[in-house]
């Protein structure tokens, strides 16, 4: 295993500053966009230039330093008032993903522990968000071992959903880093990817990962995920998650429930790999986590083309709650909760 993977990389610090791959434009294209403002990195993240959970919550950091950047020929106490409501806005850019309003809370606490120290100020708040990222990838790693070693050696094959990979996390991925892992060991021959409507993450983004490192990668709609699982050959459905609740109910891209449903009832594993980032045991259950509600335009479209009849209503939500007891797996950094609930939780949290 490589400690420095960086064949895919969705988030770049250089030295004048925050770079995005666009992954609207993926796999046809691939192009950096330069962000400048909080503002233009809170639009970034709405706009899904980025997406996915950590890859969210690295960003904002970013965004951040950012602001610290754009604010510098402030007075020192405007900059940073003007810094702390550009956490704000940034924190206002999607609800869902808890990594988001964990890195800022981070950010903002070494905002506040820099005190009258405005020299080192950039720097402060630079290494801090280079840590959250760096962190996000070795955490990633972690998980790959842990999520691999619950595979049998004959796990044929497995089923992911979205994209939970190295462009929705500091690099590697969570459940692709899971999948990545076991691949390499030899414990999987075949990966199944839904292609996630309405904005294909699994199509665009997870098969161009895998095939860019030439693991098999075979896609279907969602709506064939029953087949499959009928036919035998999938073992385990692994993906990522944006919120996990404290007693274990998992939020991720919508499509998820289901799949962890058809799982029970064909006798396949479900397995969420997520940091502990992503863990909110400030959220009681399932039920509580804001659940984003996106444009209707993304479901009437394909791409930009409109295929709805007018005069049609939609409905667009961008997750869903997988209740905790259909989870036969929740792997962290840390380790493994088996069957998770609010007992376990608590635990894994105080490790
Ligand atoms: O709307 P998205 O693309 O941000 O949704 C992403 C997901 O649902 C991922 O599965 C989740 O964030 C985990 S990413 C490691």
């Amino acid at each position: 295993m490589n400690p420095l993977y960086d064949s895919i990389r969705a988030i770049f610090w250089r030295e004048d500053g925050l770079y995005l791959l666009d992954q609207r434009k993926l796999p046809q294209q691939k192009i950096e966009i330069h962000l400048l403002s909080a503002s233009a990195v809170a639009d970034a993240i709405r706009d899904m230039v980025v997406r996915g959970a950590p890859a969210i919550g690295i960003t904002a950091a970013y965004g951040v330093v950012t602001s610290a950047i754009e604010h510098q020929s402030l007075p020192f106490s405007s900059r940073k008032q003007q810094i702390i409501q550009d956490i704000l806005l940034l924190s206002e850019s999607r609800p869902t993903a808890v990594n988001l309003f964990w890195a800022l809370d981070k950010m903002k606490a070494c905002l506040e522990s820099s005190g009258a120290d405005q020299h080192n100020l950039l720097s402060l708040l630079l290494n801090q968000a280079r840590q959250i990222h760096e962190d996000d990838l070795k955490a990633n790693y972690r998980m790959a071992e842990y999520g691999a070693a619950l595979l049998q050696s004959d796990a044929a094959a497995v089923l992911t959903h979205c994209n939970a990979g190295a462009l929705a996390t500091g690099g590697y991925g969570t459940a692709l880093g899971v999948i990545r892992r076991a691949y390499s060991d030899g414990k999987i021959q075949q990966v199944f990817a839904d292609e996630t409507r309405p904005w294909m993450q699994g199509a665009r983004l997870t098969a161009w990962e895998f095939v860019e490192e030439q693991i098999p990668v075979t896609l279907l709609c969602e709506g064939a995920a029953a087949s499959l699982m009928a036919q035998g050959s999938v073992s385990w459905v692994i993906v990522g998650s944006d919120r996990i609740a404290a007693n274990g109910d998992v939020a991720n891209k919508i499509g998820t429930y289901a799949l962890a449903i058809l799982a029970r009832h064909h006798g396949v594993k479900f397995m969420v790999a997520a940091p502990t980032s992503t863990i909110d045991m400030q959220t009681a259950s399932g039920k509580d986590i804001p659940i984003e509600q996106r444009e209707l335009a993304e479901v009437f479209n394909c791409g930009h083309q409109r295929v709805a009849t007018e005069g049609a209503m939609a409905w667009n939500p961008a997750f869903d709650v997988t209740p905790a007891e259909l989870v036969d797996a929740i792997v962290t950094e840390k380790g493994v909760i088996e069957k998770p609930d609010f007992d376990k939780m608590t635990a894994h949290m105080a490790l």
